[in-house]
C-alpha cells in the first residue's frame, strides 16, 4: 500500500495540471479495493474534488477483498463515485480455483458480485478460457456460466489463459495440468457460451489472448456467437482468427 498523504497528495496535483479534462479514473494498481473503507473514501472524495469532471472511478476487486466489507460500507463506496469494478472470477469451478490457487471459491465470487450487485456498482467479471486444463474443461466451463447465471454481471469477458514466460511455474503447481489446442479451446467456449442464461449482460471475447474474437450482448446474441464459435471449430480455416504474432498478454 502507498501512504495515504502521498496518494491524495498525487490526486491533487493531477487535479491542478488536469483537473477538468479528466472524465475517467482507475484506482491502480493491483487491488485497490484491498485499502480500508475509510482510506478508498478519502481517496474518492480527494478525486472529486480535484477533478470535478470524473464521471467514472473504477478498479479490480478480488472477492475476498470485500469479504470484511458491510453491504453499508459498500454502499457508501458506490455513492462516493466507485461506478465499476473489474474481479478476475477467472472460473466458478472449486477445483479449478483451489488447483491455480486463486484462494476464493465459487461462493466467495458469487458473495462478491452479489453485495456489488446490491450497491449499485457495475461489475465486470473475467473468465480464463482453458484454465483448468484438459482435466477439468467440462466443469471449468460449465461452473463458471453458472456463476454467471446466478449473479448476472452487468459485463462479461473471457481471455485465453497465457504464459509470456513459460509454463513450467504453473504446472509445477498443478501437474495435471495439460494446455488445450486451438480447437479444444472453442470447444470450451461452445460449453461455456451454451450454458448461458444471462438477461442483459455485455459480453467480450475480445482480449489480445484471444484467437477468435466475439462481441454482443447477452442473451439476445447467443445464437450469432454460437454459431460464430461452431464455425470456428468445424472450419477453423475460414474463421477469422488472430494471428498468432498479434496475440499476448
Ligand atoms: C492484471 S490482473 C489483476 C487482477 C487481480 N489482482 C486479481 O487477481 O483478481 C487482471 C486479470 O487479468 C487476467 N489474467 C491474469 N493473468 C493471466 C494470464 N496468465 N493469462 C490470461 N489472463 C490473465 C485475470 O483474469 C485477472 O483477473
Amino acid at each position: 500500500m502507498r501512504e495515504e498523504d502521498e496518494v491524495l497528495e498525487s490526486i491533487r496535483l493531477t487535479g491542478e495540471r488536469y483537473g477538468d479534462q479528466v472524465r475517467r479514473v482507475f484506482l491502480a494498481d493491483g487491488d485497490a479495493l484491498v485499502l480500508p473503507t475509510r482510506r478508498l473514501l478519502n481517496i474518492l472524495e480527494a478525486i472529486r474534488t480535484h477533478m470535478p469532471a470524473v464521471r467514472r472511478i473504477s478498479s479490480y476487486c478480488l472477492p475476498r477483498n470485500l469479504k470484511k466489507k458491510s453491504q453499508s460500507e459498500i454502499n457508501e463506496l458506490a455513492a462516493a463515485g466507485l461506478k465499476m469494478v473489474y474481479v478476475g472470477a477467472e472460473s466458478g469451478d472449486d477445483q479449478v480455483l483451489a488447483a491455480v490457487k486463486k484462494c476464493e471459491t465459487f461462493a466467495s465470487t458469487c458473495d462478491a458480485l452479489d453485495k456489488l450487485g446490491s450497491a449499485g456498482i457495475t461489475r465486470s467479471v473475467m473468465i480464463l478460457n482453458g484454465l483448468g486444463g484438459k482435466v477439468y474443461t467440462r466443469q471449468h466451463a460449465e461452473q463458471s456460466a453458472k456463476l454467471a447465471n446466478l449473479t448476472q454481471p452487468e459485463y462479461l469477458a473471457t481471455l485465453v489463459v497465457s504464459f509470456p514466460k513459460g509454463e513450467q511455474r504453473f504446472s509445477a503447481e498443478f501437474p495435471e495440468w495439460e494446455p488445450l489446442g486451438q480447437q479444444e479451446l472453442f470447444a470450451e467456449m461452445e460449453q461455456f457460451l451454451s450454458a448461458l442464461e444471462l438477461k442483459r449482460t455485455v459480453f467480450r471475447s475480445d482480449h489480445a489472448s484471444n484467437l477468435l474474437i466475439l462481441k454482443g450482448t447477452l442473451g439476445a446474441d447467443k445464437e450469432r456467437l454460437l454459431s460464430q464459435i461452431r464455425q470456428a471449430i468445424e472450419r477453423p480455416q475460414d474463421a477469422d482468427l488472430r494471428p498468432t504474432w498479434a496475440r499476448g498478454l
